[in-house]
């Protein structure tokens, strides 16, 4: 087979169940014959080599049975990085880019800012305000070994140094230092999807951890345990910005107004409500 007969091939063979199956086919592609979608152009009728030929639609055939993409690919683009992604941990999603542009906005100009952000996942929230705030001191909260293992390779990947990582869960754990944990901005895009939601899924996203998605029976468990139990870090000049799921707005703000807080709402790219951002009154 030439190199334009085994991508059509694969893209055909995703044409059926996949909507965005030229992306993912020339991805794919891209990744098992090590060649990008220009040099297809410029070598198609070149004879495909037969052990790439076998793992292309090996691949193929994974995402025809609903493997996410970002799995197959092991990477993943957020905001402008690519960050390492691995089965078991929460792939990035582009909706995040907005928590991460909210607390870019609360950081300018603060020296040598504390951050805690639970629930870190691979890490891409924690990273993205390191390679901004050079100086900040970040401290990571997950309970997941995959997702810590997944962030330290993201670390290393981004030569991010000294972010520390605490591998307990943040519905139990509460550090008895409160001069160490002490923090200008805590920030967390926690599982949010009440569990009663997560069969309608998309299959994708059921082959997501669990863990990464279920907020419990309301999809609030999390945000009632920052409020209640973590907001005590949070320095009085400090913000709590959390990421929310559809028509979570109102519940969110009430549970932060109940402990005391202002709230301050912003939608993501389609008009949903998607952060909140809260202060102390
Ligand atoms: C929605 S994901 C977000 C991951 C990452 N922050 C992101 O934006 O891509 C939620 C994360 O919370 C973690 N998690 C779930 N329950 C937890 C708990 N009780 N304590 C700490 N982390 C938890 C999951 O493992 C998952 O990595």
């Amino acid at each position: 087979m030439t190199l334009q007969e085994v991508y059509l091939s694969g893209k055909k063979m995703l044409s059926k169940s996949i909507e965005s199956s030229s992306f993912d086919a020339i991805s794919i592609f891209e990744l098992c014959f090590d060649i990008d979608r220009k040099e297809l152009i410029l070598h198609k009728f070149k004879k495909a080599p037969d052990e790439n030929i076998k793992r292309f639609f090996k691949l193929i055939n994974q995402r025809v049975s609903g493997k996410p993409l970002q799995y197959i690919l092991g990477k993943w683009k957020f905001m402008s990085k690519t960050f390492i992604v691995e089965e078991e941990v929460l792939i990035p999603r582009e909706d995040t880019e907005i928590i991460v542009n909210v607390c870019y906005d609360l950081l300018k100009g603060m020296n040598s800012p504390r951050i805690l952000e639970l629930c870190s996942g691979s890490g891409i929230i924690s990273i993205m305000l390191k390679d901004k705030f050079k100086d900040a001191k970040i401290t990571a909260i997950e309970i997941s070994t995959k997702a810590v293992d997944c962030m330290k390779k993201n670390l290393v990947l981004h030569g991010v140094k000294d972010v520390k990582i605490l591998k307990q869960d943040v519905l139990k754990f509460l550090p008895h230092n409160k001069e160490e944990f002490s923090y200008d901005l805590i920030v967390s895009n926690p599982p949010y999807i009440p569990v009663s939601h997560i069969k309608f899924l998309q299959k994708e996203v059921k082959q997501e951890p669990q863990i990464a998605l279920n907020g419990g029976d309301d999809g609030l468990l999390f945000y009632r345990a920052i409020a209640q139990r973590w907001s005590k870090y949070i320095k009085n000049t400090g913000n709590i910005v959390v990421e929310i799921g559809i028509n979570q707005n109102e519940s969110v703000e009430n549970i932060f107004r109940d402990q005391g807080f202002e709230t301050l709402v912003f939608k993501d790219f389609y008009d949903i409500d998607r952060v909140i951002c809260t202060k102390s009154k």
